[in-house]
């Protein structure tokens, strides 16, 4: 199997915002996309810079708008951040740390939740934390729960304000035994960030072990932290007084790359994806097979395209090592034309099912459950979230209006246009800069039909 050769770049990044984009569907996408670091990797390794005594470089950040929200973050609290010595990288110098006013934080933090991540690097470095109220995609009620115990348990005083929150900590942060009701990606970020430099061993129960957070564990061992991983979600850190600046080239994106491979499965094409690996995709991988699909994973990405005529798959979302939950969206456009009814459990997210509405529009056969199935087959992880996704198929979609409600949902949007016959009017698409390098350029590279509507 031949690997398609690299695309001549078009200037189509990053989307503009307000545009829209008229998108004339039915033409498989065929071609090579590459990708880089993982935003959800990238962004939280960006904020780790902040624990160093001396200067970070961070390798393959994507140049999505989520990474340049982090970076006005830190500019705001004193680091100096430039370009590396490779595209792509970038170098944060953490010497001159400060605290920063309210309103900058404000204007800088956008949409997105990364701000949370602040507070135990800043707590130990300026013994004040500040974080505004937080964004991120509306998927949901996505609590800080986790975080704010957490940090009360290091020994931070958490001041609820009209804005945000305040953070101080006037005995310094000790190592804590937590325990965390479920294992959250960001409340488990915090923990790591913080017990690094907090005094004393922190005992962690219930912890994510996504490979992002394995690589943000390298990572923060490069600094000088000494952090250990054992089985059943257990993870120790010993805190320590000081950490070095790391260099670190990220984890590949494997949201990513999972989206191309469902953009290749939807639109009957066939996608290279530079940069994939199949370790941290096997459960992707199998999901992806059992559907119809087929892959070649070769030496320097994995080649994605049909089988057979698709097929019906049951899925439910779940932490790692289970389905993701960001790769149920684009997934869900290829079931649309599979032969049969495929279920998504969805037991991450409380609100996640939101974007089928508009493929429904373009006709596809999907009935949400929003309190789960009486019958299905179905192992739920968390019983209070029994939603799920019936999709019966297959329906050829057509054109449709669409407002893209965020970041995975508006991706399948994107991807069922494309499937769809006929021209759709896509509007709200500069969301995909938050998480998709380039978004436009790689489309036109794979042979999508669209123009760019101001
Ligand atoms: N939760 C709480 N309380 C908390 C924290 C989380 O109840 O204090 C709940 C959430 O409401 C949610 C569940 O726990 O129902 C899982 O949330 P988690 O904390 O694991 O997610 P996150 O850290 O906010 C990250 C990614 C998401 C990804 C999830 C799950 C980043 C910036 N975001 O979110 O990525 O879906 O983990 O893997 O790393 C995306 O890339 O589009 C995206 C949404």
């Amino acid at each position: 199997m031949t690997t398609p050769p690299r695309d001549a770049a078009v200037d189509l990044a990053p989307v503009p915002a307000g545009s829209v984009l008229a998108i004339r569907g039915g033409r498989p996408l065929r071609g090579r996309v590459d990708v880089k670091g993982a935003k959800n990797l990238a962004t939280k390794a960006m904020v780790a810079a902040l624990l160093g005594e001396t200067t970070s470089i961070l390798r393959d950040v994507p140049d999505i708008s989520d990474v340049a929200v982090v970076r006005s973050l830190l500019e705001v609290h004193g680091v100096n951040v430039s370009e590396g010595d490779e595209p792509g990288s970038m170098v944060f110098d953490p010497s001159e740390v400060e605290s920063a006013h309210f309103e900058e934080i404000d204007a800088h933090a956008g949409a997105s939740r990364i701000p949370i991540l602040f507070c135990g690097p800043l707590l130990h470095r300026l013994g004040q934390a500040f974080i505004p109220d937080l964004g991120g995609c509306r998927i949901g009620d996505r609590p800080i729960d986790f975080h704010l115990d957490a940090l009360r348990k290091f020994g931070a005083v958490v001041e609820k304000q009209p804005n945000g929150i305040r953070l101080s900590a006037p005995n310094g942060l000790k190592g804590a035994n937590i325990h965390l009701p479920y294992p959250s990606v960001g409340a488990t970020e915090q923990v790591l960030l913080t017990a690094v430099r907090a005094e004393g061993t922190t005992e962690l129960r219930n912890a994510a072990i996504e490979p992002e957070i394995m690589d943000l564990i390298a990572l923060l061992q490069k600094m000088g932290a000494i952090i250990s991983y054992e089985p059943n979600r257990v993870i120790f850190i010993e805190g320590v007084d000081e950490l070095r600046g790391y260099d670190h080239r990220c984890i590949f994106d494997r949201n990513e790359a999972a989206s191309w491979a469902c953009a290749a499965l939807a639109t009957d094409g066939e996608i290279f994806v530079g940069g994939a690996k199949q370790q941290e995709m096997l459960t992707f991988l199998n999901v992806f097979r059992k559907a119809g699909g087929w892959f070649d994973v070769q030496e320097d990405g994995i080649l994605f395209r049909r089988d057979t005529a698709l097929k019906p798959v049951t899925v439910e979302t779940d932490v790692h090592p289970g389905f993701m939950t960001d790769w149920q969206q684009p997934l869900i456009v290829a079931l649309t034309q599979a032969k049969g009814r495929s279920i998504v459990h969805e037991t991450v997210y409380e609100n996640r099912f939101g974007f089928t509405d508009a493929l429904v529009k373009m006709g596809a056969d999907i009935e949400v459950h929003p309190h789960g199935l009486q019958n299905g087959p179905r192992r739920v992880a968390r019983r209070e979230l029994e939603q799920a996704a019936v999709i019966t198929g297959p329906t050829p979609l057509r054109a449709a209006d669409i407002v893209v409600p965020d970041l995975r949902g508006g991706y399948s949007h994107v991807i069922a246009a494309l499937t769809a016959e006929g021209e759709s009017q896509v509007s709200g698409v500069d969301i995909l800069s938050r998480g998709y390098e380039k978004f436009l350029e790689k489309l036109r590279a794979l042979g999508a039909d669209f123009d760019v509507v101001r």
